[in-house]
């Protein structure tokens, strides 16, 4: 419907946004960190855009497929949900933390490597990373603990099948022979 002499002009000015800038202190892969950023920015962003760590993926944005997982002090968590300030003080792990050029994969990485747990390995980083926090759990985790952690991350080319062969043999390696099928 196109514009009339009864249209009402709407040219008041945008309301500015209160955007505060804080200081954050993290340590991220090792690396202690001191960061000035806006109180909006999103761990996902700040990663991938401030520290270029592009590892981390970004699929949905809003929850849903775990493609952005990263551990912060050690627990798997969505960076795609999480505030960057939220984060201060803690200690973040990325995918680019889990191994050093040159140097042989962790057991997670070389059991996705074995098990041909990935195709096109957008989903990958995510799967790792939760792998990783359950490999490093105190006690291997049950059957329905993997399942619910497993179920936060969705693949669009695996069928799965593969992925749950790498958790299989990651948690073998890290705490003895299990169950998990
Ligand atoms: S990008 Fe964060 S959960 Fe999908
Ligand atoms: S390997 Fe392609 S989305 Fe999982």
């Amino acid at each position: 419907m196109g514009a009339n002499s009864m249209s009402e002009r709407v040219d008041h000015p945008p309301l500015t946004e209160p955007t505060a800038w804080r200081g954050v202190e993290l340590v991220v892969n090792g690396r202690p960190l001191t960061a000035q950023v806006e109180s909006r920015l999103l761990l996902s962003d700040f990663l991938r855009g401030r520290l270029r760590l592009t590892g981390t993926h970004v699929g949905c944005e809003h929850g849903v497929c775990g493609a952005c997982t990263v551990l912060v002090d050690d627990v798997p968590v969505r960076s795609c949900l999480t505030l960057t300030v939220q984060c201060a003080g803690t200690h973040i792990r990325t995918i680019e933390g889990l191994t050093t050029a040159g140097k042989p994969l962790g057991a997670v990485q070389r059991a996705f490597h074995d098990n041909h747990g990935m195709q096109c390995g957008f989903c990958t980083p995510g799967f790792v990373m939760t792998c990783t926090a359950l490999s490093e759990a105190a006690e291997r985790p049950d059957e329905d603990h993997i399942a619910d952690e497993l179920s936060g991350h969705l693949c669009r080319c695996t069928g799965y099948r593969n992925i749950r062969a790498a958790v299989r043999q990651a948690l073998d390696e890290t705490h003895g022979k299990g169950q998990t099928e």
